[in-house]
Parts: C-alpha cells; sequence; structure tokens
C-alpha cells in the first residue's frame, strides 16, 4: 500500500523499484512487469491485492485528483461519480486494432497493421508515457477463480480509476497469482491513458491522450492500449480479452465467446431454460437479462446470469454450456428507471461507480429516463443543467459500474465453472422498420443466417455517427478477433456436429423491440413485456405454442401470445410481425452487399438461404 501517491522520481533516474510482493512468485509475470516499467517509467509500481482497504485509498485518491466524487452516502452510500474528458466518452472502433501476422486472418471488418509495424509505433508511444504516475499491476480471471474455463489477465495500468472498476467487474487480486503459480499462462494487458506528468505538473480530473491506439496481437494473445480510460477501451479484460482475444482462442479450440446475455427463465410449472442473446451495444441486454414480467404472467421469473459476455462449450453430454467470463455489469445508465428495469435500479442502490451522469444538488446522480426531472442539477460536464435547457444532462453512453452479486435476481448458477445448459439463442437489432418483432429459424442454418445478416441502429457506445443501420453480425462486429467469415463457417460447424448426434440444438429467434411509428414511438411496449416473445419461445422449445410460417421463419399469430395486463390489438401486432415485400426486397439486396463486403469465401449455406430468401420473395 505505501507506493500509492508516494515514491516520487524525477525523469532520467534510475529503473522504478520493482518492489513486488512476496506473494508474487512468477518470474516471467515479474521479468514483463519489469520491462514495461523501463519502457513506461513510471514513478512507482503497485502490486493490488484487490482488497477492500486498497479500492477505499484508491478512491480517495482518485477524490483528491478530482477523478471521482463521493455521492452522498445518506442517498447513495459508498458511491462515487466520474466524469469524463468529453473526448474520452465511448469505445474507438476506429482506433480499434487486430494484428494478427496475416492481414486476411484479421478480415475485412477490422482495422489491420502489420504486428511489427504496429509495435514500433506503440513502443514510440509507450516510451515514458507513465511519467509522474503510478503503475498498477491487477491480476484478473474472467471466469470463476481456478475453473478450468477460466482466463487469467494481468493489466498493466497507470489509471486508479481503471483499478477500482476492475475490481468490480473482474474477479481481481491477490487470489489471482494462487492460481497462476509460479508459471501459469496469462494474457498480458498494457493500458496507459498517454498523459505523462512533468516534475511538478498538476494532473488533469481525466487524463487521456487525443491519439488512441486498442490492440490486440491475436497469435500471441496480448492487449495493448493507449490514450483512453473509458470502459472497453480501458478495461481490459471485457471487450479486449473476454471477446476479442476469446473470440480467437475459440476458434482455435471449438468453443465461442459472445457479446451475449445469459438469462434463465422459469415457468409456472417450474421448467426453467435458459437463454443467451446477442444485441448490439446499448440495444437492451442488460435489460433484458434482468427483465421483470408483468405481473398478469404470473408464476414466470428471469434470472441473470451475464448481461453482456458469454463463453459457450460444449458439454460432455454435448450440448452448449455458457458461462458469464464477468463478474460485474457496466451498463448504461440513460434510459434505465424504475419504471422500465427496477432490478437494475436495486442493484445501483450502493457500492457504484457512476461515469458520465449528472449531479443532483442533493448529492445524489441523476440521469434521463430514471425518473422525474430535478429543477436543477450538474450535467456530466458539470454545468449548471434544468429542464428545457436543451442539453442532456447525461452523457447518452453514461454508465453504472456494479458487482453482479448486487443483481436482486442473480441466479444461483451465475458462477458455477459448469456453466448453465443453453436452450435458445436470440439475436436483435435496433431497427424502426422492415425486421418483425420475433421470428423462429427454420433450422440452424437459417438462424446464422439470420445472425450473420443482422442489422443495428450504431448508438452512443461507440464513438462516430448514430442512428446508421449497419450490418452487425451477432452484435460482434467491432468484437470478432478474426475474419468474420470464418466466424460464421465456425458456429456453421458447431451447429453441424450436433447433426445425428440426439442431442438437442437450441432454437434460435431474431428479434426487434424498436420498431416505431411515423412520429418515432416505439410501437412495442418493450422491457418487462417482452416477457410475453420469452413466453412464446419457451412454449416453442417445449414444442407447446403454436406459429405460421413467414419469409423470414416462423412468427407467432396474435392468438399465440399472452396478452393478459396488456392492451395491445391485433392490427397493431400484424403491423410489427409483418414482413413488408418491399421492405424485404431492399434488405436482402442489402444482405448480398454486406456478403460482397465480406468477400470470399463465405461459407456457400448462408449464400445457399439467401438465394431461397430472394425467390420466395420473387
Ligand atoms: P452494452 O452494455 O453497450 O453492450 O448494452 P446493452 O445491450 O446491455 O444495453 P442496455 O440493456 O443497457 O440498454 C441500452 C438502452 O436500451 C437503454 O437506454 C434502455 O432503456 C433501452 N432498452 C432496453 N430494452 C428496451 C426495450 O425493450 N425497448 C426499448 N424501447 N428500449 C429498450
Ligand atoms: C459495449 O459497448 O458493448 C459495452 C460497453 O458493453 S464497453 O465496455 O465500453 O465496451
Ligand atoms: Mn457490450
Amino acid at each position: 500500500m505505501d507506493t500509492i501517491g508516494t515514491h516520487s522520481q524525477s525523469a532520467g533516474e534510475a529503473l522504478t523499484e520493482l518492489n513486488a510482493p512476496s506473494w508474487v512468485r512468477h518470474e516471467g509475470l515479474k521479468r514483463w512487469v519489469a520491462r514495461i516499467a523501463e519502457l513506461a517509467q513510471p514513478d512507482a509500481i503497485h502490486w493490488c491485492d484487490g482488497s477492500e482497504q486498497e479500492a477505499e485509498q484508491l478512491c480517495r485518491k482518485l477524490e483528491a485528483a478530482g477523478t471521482l466524487r463521493r455521492l452522498n452516502p445518506q442517498k447513495r452510500p459508498n458511491s462515487w461519480l466520474a466524469w469524463s474528458d468529453p473526448e474520452d466518452v465511448a469505445r474507438v472502433e476506429d482506433r480499434t486494432f487486430i494484428c494478427s501476422e496475416r492481414e486476411e486472418d484479421a478480415g475485412p471488418t477490422n482495422n489491420w497493421v502489420a504486428p511489427a509495424e504496429m509495435r514500433s509505433t506503440l513502443a514510440g508511444l509507450f516510451r515514458g508515457c507513465m511519467r509522474g504516475r503510478t503503475l498498477y499491476v491487477v491480476p484478473f480471471s474472467m471466469g470463476p477463480l481456478g475453473s478450468p474455463i477460466a482466463q487469467i489477465g494481468v493489466e498493466l495500468t497507470d489509471s486508479p480509476y481503471v483499478v477500482v472498476n476492475m475490481r468490480l467487474m473482474t474477479r481481481m487480486g491477490r487470489r489471482v497469482y494462487d492460481v497462476l503459480g509460479e508459471d501459469g499462462f496469462f494474457v498480458p494487458c498494457v493500458h496507459s491513458v498517454g498523459k505523462p506528468l512533468a516534475s511538478g505538473q498538476i494532473d488533469v480530473a481525466w487524463p487521456c491522450n487525443s491519439v488512441k491506439y486498442i490492440v490486440h496481437y491475436p497469435e500471441t494473445r496480448e492487449i495493448w492500449s493507449f490514450g483512453s480510460g473509458y470502459g472497453g477501451n480501458a478495461l481490459l479484460g471485457k471487450k479486449c480479452l473476454a471477446l476479442r482475444i476469446a473470440s480467437t482462442m475459440g476458434r482455435d479450440e471449438g468453443w465461442l465467446a459472445e457479446h451475449m446475455l445469459i438469462l434463465g427463465v422459469t415457468s409456472p410449472e417450474g421448467r426453467k431454460m435458459h437463454v443467451a442473446a446477442a444485441f448490439p451495444s446499448a440495444c437492451g441486454k442488460t435489460n433484458f437479462a434482468m427483465l421483470i414480467p408483468p405481473p398478469e404472467l404470473k408464476g414466470w421469473s428471469v434470472t441473470t446470469i451475464g448481461d453482456d459476455i458469454a463463453w459457450i462449450k460444449p458439454g460432455k453430454d454435448g450440448a452448449l454450456y455458457a458461462i458469464n467470463p464477468e463478474a460485474g455489469y457496466f451498463g448504461v445508465a440513460p434510459g434505465t428507471g424504475y419504471s422500465t428495469n427496477p432490478n437494475c435500479m436495486d442493484a445501483l442502490r450502493e457500492n457504484v461507480i457512476f461515469t458520465n451522469v449528472a449531479l443532483t444538488d442533493d448529492g445524489d446522480v441523476w440521469w434521463e429516463g430514471m425518473g422525474p426531472e430535478p429543477e436543477h442539477c450538474l450535467d456530466w460536464q458539470g454545468r449548471d443543467w434544468t429542464p428545457g435547457c436543451g442539453r442532456k444532462a447525461a452523457h447518452p453512453n453514461a454508465r453504472f459500474t456494479v458487482a453482479a452479486d448486487q443483481n436482486p435476481v442473480i441466479d444461483p448458477a451465475w458462477d458455477d465453472p459448469a456453466g448453465v445448459r443453453i436452450d435458445a439463442f436470440v439475436f436483435g437489432g435496433r431497427r424502426s422498420d422492415t425486421v418483425p418483432l420475433v421470428t423462429e429459424a427454420r433450422d440452424w442454418v437459417e438462424g446464422v443466417y439470420m445472425a450473420a445478416t443482422m442489422g443495428s441502429q450504431t448508438t452512443a457506445a461507440a464513438a462516430g455517427a448514430q442512428g446508421v443501420v449497419r450490418r452487425d453480425p451477432f452484435a460482434m462486429l467491432p468484437f470478432c478477433g478474426y475474419d468474420m467469415k470464418r466466424y460464421f463457417d465456425h458456429w456453421l460447424k458447431l451447429g453441424a456436429k450436433f447433426e445425428g448426434s440426439g442431442v438437442r440444438l437450441p432454437s434460435i429467434y431474431c428479434v426487434n423491440w424498436f420498431q416505431t411509428d411515423d412520429a418515432g414511438r416505439f410501437l412495442w411496449p418493450g422491457f418487462g413485456d417482452n416477457m410475453r416473445v420469452l413466453e412464446w419461445m419457451f412454449r416453442r422449445v417445449e414444442g407447446k405454442a403454436g406459429a405460421t410460417e413467414s419469409l423470414f421463419g416462423m412468427v407467432p399469430r396474435y392468438q399465440d401470445l399472452d396478452w393478459q395486463g396488456l392492451d395491445f390489438s391485433q392490427p397493431d401486432f400484424d403491423r410489427i410481425t409483418r414482413i413488408d415485400p418491399d421492405a424485404w426486397r431492399s434488405e436482402l439486396a442489402s444482405h448480398s452487399q454486406w456478403f460482397e463486403q465480406l468477400g470470399s469465401p463465405l461459407p456457400t449455406p448462408l449464400l445457399d438461404v439467401h438465394a431461397k430468401l430472394v425467390a420466395q420473395l420473387g
């Protein structure tokens, strides 16, 4: 603990003291830390133990630096607020790189630079980049500690904000070293905000750099991140390790790393199923994973295994089992309130780090959609805010960081290393038109086609234009660590393995909660009412619910859904479930363009589905 904010050293002095505690026995790890310290030249090295005192001390240090503000303990015990630099508010997809040896292995949807060239660029950027700061060694496990499916990472970062977030988002701390032992494998993750301090220079509240690089070397399983302190750019266990690097591991080893929530759903008869659902960033995963069924749907309940990432592996019985590699939620605040997601609001009562939400006059937080507007607050940039002032109080990608065990509907098996058996996959985008409320794929290949061609409007979760429909296959466009065509093939092969095995493949569904009317209002009530669609899926898997055939798979008829407690007319239902031939002609044309963009060889079964759909539509 003595290294926090002490041990100062002027530039040009000899090497930073390694300071490794006796409980770190991994010589390779120590050599690597020494090498990075020699490059980045931090003032001090702090080996994180993950303890509560350490977190408390770091938060107080962040408070002194102006990065964190303690919220009113009466309103929000043990909770903190951070406001980021307005230039550092979301993932930066155009600065994210997959540096495989061969460009074609990264594929046409990833930014690629040759590893040697990238290594030399990064060496230049990292040289001296931690001067005036402390380098924190953050050991973490993605997946239950010590379980055979977990992956260990060690993040070296100069951001104490990252450390306290990683502690909530992963299993972080000293116990990781027991698992690592003297020579265990870990994914090395190097992170810097990219803002060295000259001797005596006062720090800013949110240090970052306008030059940003989020870099992955899939073959050597390494991650380097420079210039950003925000979310997936900086919490390297999440998108970088658990998706981009892990998807590559999964390709090589026969499993899947997916941008999916995992939920358990229990019927009134006490039967339980598990669903894994992929929606793009800020498209409703956290909400669906914590859904509260309408009271009229008596006896149904939903429990959460995960809200963002699923690792899925075939079990000994041949079925697919999913685990959530994370230990916390980094969720979208705006749009989350007691009327839309009460479970989530209950999870946020205490021990939360909020980023880029508004600060109320009584020292609590507020964001759009949380509840009644305050008469006055400070917006996410610290400016006075009043209702009708024409600005949003919270940034649209404002987030909360909270440990998963604060979720009141956490599933008892949420950290079971064996995982939960998946009965259905759901894919859903944000589409104001064209894509129906729900369809069921007639077979695995059609389901993979649906997922591979999924479109969604872009959201504030990534920097850049918003509300533009783009193809986001499997909600993995920004997160797949290798060529998307091979990824499709990987999914197809996984399905093919089930043939003749006697094991039932999970059903595949495609959903869209986001159709709007001419005035831009959502046509489907969404949130808890999504239970009606989930109930239909459950009954379909049981073989008990009806459906009718459409161009794009099986769809429920009005009478196939449970409408108790909701006034939703048949014409309204028809409107959101119909397939409009003209809209689908252009949709299918856009699928063709997408396939062309992906290049060849595209798996033939997907081209066959496309040809069949085109022929059917005429
Ligand atoms: P990432 O953490 O970025 O991967 O996102 P996510 O998929 O977990 O998104 P989240 O559940 O946090 O939802 C993002 C936004 O979608 C919030 O503003 C929600 O209010 C909104 N949302 C979620 N579910 C629904 C729904 O059923 N209908 C509508 N209209 N909006 C929804
Ligand atoms: C997403 O953008 O899909 C997220 C948030 O879950 S971040 O961790 O920033 O990637
Ligand atoms: Mn996500």
